[in-house]
């Protein structure tokens, strides 16, 4: 051994004291640490040694890289935190400035509204599920039961983007998917976003709806009439006016069509409902003898419009602050 390990060491200090950057360091650790170093030189001549001095020297030797390295190493802490401190000064951080207050945002009433009706069905053990808004036509039309000639088919009504493919017209469409994938009992709500081409104010091309859909053994109209009545009284209160309409839809046999009683003394449709058609139920290959279905479908914004008692269904979509302000 030529160099005392503490003269090694003093040397070091020496020169970290003087590194002023991490560029300085590198080269330094190179210097003291790399192939053509002072140390990589004596490890390198320990085989021309004995045995047992071979130990004794390469413990030294080790010993002198470990405390080599964690010199280097808190250097290179030290230069960095100078090196941000500096960086801070130069900033000009003023810390005694108050911050900037950060506007909280709200939710769109359209969410608001879905998220109470979800609200009340999951209490009552509804699931609620999702579903492809890109839809194709048998899951949109056929399998509903609704004939090739059905005026909702059009091109006037209906976006469609090539024969078989459409922006789906009603989340009717999931009840075919759910009933395909899962075996009855089945219990969902599946809210979602729905197309038609129509614009005025009690039409947008996009709108949405929940789908409600109700599979199991012993099924009948009075359990859809409860279900829809009671949702009403909590949506609306139970001072609310109800009204049961026989009506029409394809997917359900037999129909009706929920009115309620509006400020001007009007009635007004809320919502379509039915015992779910044999034919839909055969579609799926569910016996409908053995199984008995109901559905309902809602339109959100009639719900929003009667609630909050807005005229003018566009101001929902044109993102005027002062309108949604008026939500939080
Ligand atoms: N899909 C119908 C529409 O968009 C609404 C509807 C009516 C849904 C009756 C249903 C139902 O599930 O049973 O007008």
């Amino acid at each position: 051994m030529i160099l005392d390990p503490q003269e090694l060491m003093n040397l070091i200090n020496i020169d970290l004291k003087k590194t002023k950057n991490i560029k300085e360091l590198e080269k330094l650790k190179v210097k003291y640490l790399g192939k053509n170093s002072y140390l990589s030189n004596q490890f390198f001549n320990l085989r021309k040694l004995f045995l047992k001095e071979k130990i004794k020297y390469s413990a030294i030797l080790n010993q002198l890289k470990l405390e080599m390295q964690s010199k280097i190493l808190e250097r290179k802490k030290k230069l960095e935190f100078l090196l941000n401190e500096k960086k801070i000064r130069k900033e000009n951080i003023d810390t005694s400035l108050s911050g900037r207050r950060i506007e909280n945002g709200t939710l769109h009433p359209i969410t608001t509204i879905i998220n109470n009706i979800e609200y009340f069905f999951l209490h009552l053990g509804f699931k609620s599920v999702t579903g492809p808004e890109i839809e194709d036509e048998y899951h949109n039309f056929s399998a509903l039961n609704i004939p090739k000639n059905h005026p909702s088919r059009s091109n006037k009504d209906t976006f469609w983007f090539d024969i078989n493919r459409l922006l789906r017209t009603q989340t009717s469409s999931m009840q075919i998917r759910i009933m395909e994938k899962e075996k009855p009992p089945i219990k969902i709500i599946v809210p979602g976003k729905v197309y038609r081409n129509d614009y005025d104010a009690t039409h947008t091309p996009m709108f949405h709806q929940i789908e409600g859909l109700i599979i199991d053994k012993k099924i009948n109209f009075s359990n859809l009439k409860w279900i829809i009545q009671k949702f009403l009284y909590v949506f609306f209160g139970k001072d609310v006016k109800i009204r049961f309409r026989v009506s029409y839809f394809p997917f359900t046999t037999p129909s009706a069509e929920i009115d309620i009683m509006g400020n001007n003394r009007e009635w007004i449709e809320v919502l379509g409902c039915g015992m779910v058609h044999p034919n839909v139920l055969n579609n799926v290959d569910i016996n409908h003898r053995k199984y008995k279905g109901c559905a309902f479908g809602l339109g959100v914004e009639r719900m929003a419009m009667l609630y909050y008692q807005i005229s003018d269904l566009r101001y929902f979509f044109e993102n005027d602050l002062r309108f949604l302000k008026q939500f939080k």
